[in-house]
């Protein structure tokens, strides 16, 4: 195959995957995906910048079937859908060294049995001659996981930073083509993958500052050529102020809990109040993860299931904590018909979520007037709580 030319002697040679539709057996990939993995060829020594999942070593070494040499293997993350397919280009150019950071080269050792001899580790900041080009390695952990790094390109301005600003979205676009379909991609994959890492993304973001870039070329999804439709979108996500929105995930069983539900939804709609509401027996978790991106507050909405939330919620709730969303305000509503201790344990469930838990709603059985003017009640709380803290 021939490999796509993206900058003078910069090759694109990674794998689209059209028809993957769960990653980690976790996040829905409802447009598939892309491993990007480039070919750097210097006038001395030629770099491949990641591999590709290990399900699509074959497209990879159909790239490289021509190319005679590989001095450097940099592995800027470990997780196997970048560094999978490493063992069989090692096993190909057998001078080649991976290149990564310290915290990489053990990772990397572990997960895919590396011989330590074929390492050559960077610090911070190192640089790596190419001949006419060269290539500079910045540190960057938690994007995605501790031991990450950016690669830059110097003479081409191009950033390769793996995970960091990419998109699950298979297209033979090299280049963001729509910037709302990727906008869309982009915002998932953050919410699903990045959150978490708010605060090690805003030091990363500082730093990328002092450095010119005209491509970003992240290993997933389309490249960006220009930088700043992707870095704007992530300051927004990092720094903007959590928005006047609700997130309403629920389920229920026999109707008392749904009836709450939209009862509830109404009255913060009647204040002013955005909601997004997710019933989780048909949604998509990903949405879900979305909209935590955004909302300055969450109320679950759950019937009890011996004595507990619904299993459900409680994997939501879990989901929303690993997440680490900016949450202000959190709540539960919802019904039971002989016992409840689901507000108890939902807020047990929740401890990385900094919220000021307001008062819940508990109805036994279907809602009768006083359940609804608690709910009235609630939503006047949120909306009033919303308003003084300028949330818009
Ligand atoms: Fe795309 Fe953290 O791997």
């Amino acid at each position: 195959m021939k490999a796509r030319q993206i900058k003078t002697n910069v090759y694109w040679v990674g794998a689209i995957d059209w028809d993957r539709r769960l990653f980690d057996a976790l996040i829905p990939l409802p447009d598939g995906t892309s491993y990007n993995a480039y070919l750097v060829q210097g006038s001395q020594k030629v770099a491949l910048i990641d591999t590709v999942d290990p399900s699509m070593t074959e497209v990879l070494m159909a790239y490289l079937e021509d190319v005679p040499a590989i001095d450097y293997v940099i592995a800027n993350h470990a997780e196997q859908d970048h560094s999978g397919s490493i063992p069989q280009v090692l096993t190909k150019y057998t001078n080649a060294k991976v290149v990564t950071t310290p915290k990489g080269k053990d990772l990397l050792m572990a997960l895919l049995l590396i011989p330590e001899d074929r390492f050559m580790t960077v610090g911070d900041g190192e640089t790596l001659s190419m001949g006419d080009k060269t290539l500079e390695f910045v540190h960057a952990p938690w994007v995605h996981w501790p031991e990450t790094m950016l690669t830059y390109l110097r003479e081409a301005k191009m950033l390769f930073p793996c995970d960091l600003f990419g998109s699950h979205l298979a297209t033979t676009d090299s280049y963001v083509s729509d910037e709302g379909e990727v906008y869309e991609a982009a915002k998932r994959y953050f919410a699903e993958i990045m959150m978490p890492f708010r605060t090690s993304i805003e030091k990363h973001l500082e730093r990328l500052k002092s450095y010119e870039i005209d491509v970003i070329a992240p290993s997933h999804g389309p490249m960006y050529d220009k930088p700043s439709f992707i870095l704007e979108a992530y300051r927004s996500w990092v720094f903007d102020p959590p928005k006047n929105i609700v997130v309403l995930p629920y389920i229920s069983m026999h109707g008392s809990t749904q009836k709450m539900v939209e009862y509830f939804a109404g009255a913060l709609a009647d204040r002013g109040v955005r909601v997004k509401q997710f019933n989780l027996a048909v949604t998509d978790i990903g949405k879900l993860a979305m909209a935590l991106v955004d909302a300055a507050t969450m109320v679950i909405g759950t019937p009890t299931v011996l004595v507990g939330p619904h299993p459900s919620i409680a994997y939501a709730a879990f989901l929303a904590n690993a997440l680490r969303p900016r949450l202000q305000f959190i709540s539960v509503i919802g019904s039971y018909g002989w016992g409840s201790k689901a507000v108890e344990q939902l807020t047990a469930m929740i401890p990385n979520l900094k919220a000021e838990v307001l008062a819940p709603v508990i109805s036994k059985g279907l809602p009768g007037k006083e359940d609804l003017r608690s709910l009235d009640n609630l939503a006047s709380t949120i909306a009033t709580k919303h308003k003084e803290r300028g949330f818009v």
